[in-house]
């Protein structure tokens, strides 16, 4: 028997192989104590046989085997150049171990194949990052390679993964564990609204506070596949890797993403701490890592196409005066885009719109304190364009292909066609103080090609390499591509299209248990929703914005003084935060009333925090039930305050006591019976500060 053992202060990981067959994870859980005899424990979990099966159980490896009778999905499928399916069966070569990471090594000599895994663990955030990679002596076709395969747990009744539309991202679905897959194969070339390509395992009981959970997190923006599959022996394997088929061309040397696992015996929030940590210090790479983040302000809800200049002005000047400290053009100022059917990548500024270019935009805004910020959608061209007539070989896919958006993508794979970009995108950021490109990508692709991806991730690494100082976002009409593949190149992702608080409050809730505060914009958007026609109160929209990175998007100019008023106010508040909210953990909480959506962003070192309790519709019972916090030191004293109490409705006519006056309580109180907060009206805030004393 061979064992190798992973440990990071939280979680043990152990891998074994019986001879020269790859290795499975024996154990995954909490971390075992010095000493375990590896031996013992490998030999303990071996299952029995009975009627009807092999005279021995298939291991379930970390890359499963037909060729080992393994009757589930293998963890690799190939074909020869002439198109004749591969089935490997590969032993073992060699082990590195180096500090926190295991590299194994395998190797198929029959077919020329060298099977690659590697782990590392990470002993801050407690994440997990597993690849693997395949090479072969000649070229073969791949149409499935998983990252290493994970055990699931066997006490969890159900998985939650993520579907979503637009203005509608981050749906979390439970689904029964039952024999058989469950199989999310994304085919839209892109991460995706629809597939973000996480999952989450409770085990029975768990909740977003307390109890044994699985998170998984790959990082790929061309579309992945997951396969969850319960064996008819009740064991159950978590499979994750790029979508099927998506290696279009014959290769000799093929790799997965990096698979993020964790871990956590404290709920759903153990694996969003880790992950939201993960993402943030290991990640993420801002050109300026101690800049706090920026107020936003973002025109494209104001104007949309309809650019002119003293109106842009008199937006920024106002944004400006309401706490913005980044203006980004969106949309419309180059080409002669005064729509969306025409001009994508006709990246010149349109002279029509700016006779004398962005130079005098740029310079009031710079002249208002601001930075400037501005759109681009690179891998996308419409065919009423001037580059799509010169060049109809450079877009993706077929002739009479259907459009998206009237557009279709550009083919990312061709060299010159990056030149192309890195040309255009460079000259605008090489003539104009441009500190951020918000990177937007509009439609899926007309078939999924991991090319693609590359070509993007190959773009985006040259003109972080050139301008080092811009930052990126990350957006997809909205969250379409939000992945921890595209935020090592990238530093905010647009969450969504939808600035309705109340969409926005449930979408930020469920994303951060991937994204933390640094990365997710959040903007107060038109007093009426342009995507959903709800009206709400400026309270409410600014609040929900101040959760995460802070923007407007509303034609400021609509705003009356009490609102304008209240904004400045909570900007003022956000900045005054925003540094240690940048650092904080994110904690949902588990609330009593299903008509409630609360969070608990907690500073590092414990010693204050803040809740916002959102009201997402009108509770069932009268008055609003305790809501309990989490993570405090239970013999603690803590400060609270309801921030906003003077937003009590008159309808509130009891007497808690953080209406009128801060109190302080022990964390024990705080943790098992909670928060009593005043009765409020549907879509409002509540915000309660708590502060160690
Ligand atoms: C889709 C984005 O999500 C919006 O924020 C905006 O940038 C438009 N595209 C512009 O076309």
């Amino acid at each position: 028997m061979r064992h190798w053992s992973l440990a990071d202060g939280r979680q043990s990981l152990i891998l074994a192989s019986d001879g020269a067959r790859l290795p499975q994870i024996v154990y995954w859980g909490p971390q075992l104590p010095e000493g375990e005899d590896l031996a013992a424990l490998t030999a303990a979990g071996a299952l029995d046989v009975t009627g009807g099966m092999l005279d021995r159980t298939p291991d379930l490896s970390i890359c499963p085997e037909a060729t080992q009778s393994f009757p589930g999905q293998p963890g690799l499928m190939l074909r020869d150049a002439e198109g004749t399916s591969i089935l490997p069966a590969f032993r073992f070569v060699e082990a590195e171990e180096e500090g926190d990471r295991l590299v194994l090594l395998y190797r198929d000599q029959r077919h020329g194949l060298t099977y690659r895994a590697t782990f590392a663990t990470c002993g801050d955030t407690h994440v997990i990052e597993a690849r693997s990679t395949i090479e072969s002596a000649a070229p073969v076709h791949l149409h499935w390679l998983a990252a290493p395969v994970f055990p699931g747990p066997q006490l969890s009744d159900e998985m939650h993964d993520f579907a979503g539309r637009w203005c509608g991202e981050f749906q979390m679905n439970a689904t029964p564990w039952s024999p058989g897959i469950r199989c999310r194969d994304n085919r839209t070339g892109r991460t995706g609204h629809e597939h973000f390509p996480g999952l989450i395992v409770p085990c029975r009981g768990a909740t977003n506070t307390q109890g044994q959970t699985f998170g998984f997190q790959y990082g790929w923006s061309g579309g992945h596949r997951m396969v969850a599959e319960e064996l008819s022996d009740g064991r159950r394997q978590i499979q994750f890797g790029h979508a099927a088929g998506t290696e279009t061309s014959p290769g000799m040397r093929f790799e997965s993403a990096t698979l993020y696992a964790v871990f956590s015996d404290e709920g759903i929030n153990g694996c969003a701490v880790a992950f939201q940590r993960h993402l943030r210090d290991r990640i993420l790479r801002f050109p300026r890592p101690d800049r706090p983040r920026p107020v936003h302000y973002n025109c494209w809800e104001a104007v949309y196409f309809d650019h002119n200049m003293p109106e842009l002005k008199e937006i920024a000047t106002r944004a400006a005066a309401l706490g913005a400290e980044r203006f980004v053009l969106d949309d419309g100022w180059f080409g002669n885009r005064d729509d969306d059917t025409r001009a994508l990548s006709d990246w010149v500024v349109d002279a029509r719109k700016y006779p004398d270019g962005l130079g005098p935009l740029i310079e009031h805004v710079h002249a208002l304190g601001m930075t400037f910020g501005i759109w681009f959608e690179p891998e996308m061209i419409n065919p009423d364009s001037e580059v799509h007539r010169r060049h109809p070989d450079w877009a993706l896919g077929p002739d009479d292909q259907i459009l998206g958006r009237n557009q279709k993508a550009l083919d990312m794979a061709r060299a010159e066609v990056r030149d192309f970009l890195f040309d255009r995108i460079g000259a605008i950021l090489s003539a104009h103080p441009v500190d951020y490109v918000k990177w937007d990508h509009n439609r899926v692709l007309p078939m999924a090609d991991a090319a693609q991806t590359r070509g993007t991730y190959a773009l985006i690494d040259r003109l972080r390499h050139a301008f080092p100082q811009v930052e990126i976002e990350s957006c997809a009409s909205g969250g379409g591509r939000i992945d921890f593949g595209i935020l090592g190149r990238t530093h905010r992702v647009w969450l969504s299209d939808s600035n309705d608080a109340l969409e926005r409050l449930k979408i930020q809730h469920n994303a951060a248990i991937f994204l933390p505060f640094v990365v997710t914009g959040s903007h107060v958007g038109p007093r009426e929703c342009h995507t959903s026609g709800r009206v709400l109160d400026i309270r409410f929209r600014a609040w929900v914005a101040a959760q995460r990175h802070m923007g407007f998007e509303m034609d400021p100019r609509e705003l009356d003084e009490e609102e304008a008023r209240v904004l400045t106010e909570v900007t003022e508040w956000w900045k005054r935060n925003r540094e240690w909210m940048g650092r904080a953990d994110i904690l949902r909480l588990d609330s009593a009333d299903p008509a409630v959506i609360a969070e608990q962003q907690q500073a590092e070192d414990g010693g204050r925090f803040v809740v916002f309790a959102g009201k997402a519709a009108t509770s069932t019972q009268t008055v609003p039930r305790p809501l309990r916090l989490t993570r405090l030191s239970p013999h603690a004293r803590y400060r609270i305050e309801l921030l906003n109490r003077g937003d009590a409705s008159g309808l509130s006519r009891g007497e808690p006591v953080l209406k009128s006056q801060p109190v302080v309580l022990s964390g024990q109180y705080l943790m098992n019976h909670g928060l009593t907060l005043p009765w409020s009206f549907p879509e409002r805030m509540w915000v309660v500060e708590g502060e160690r004393v």
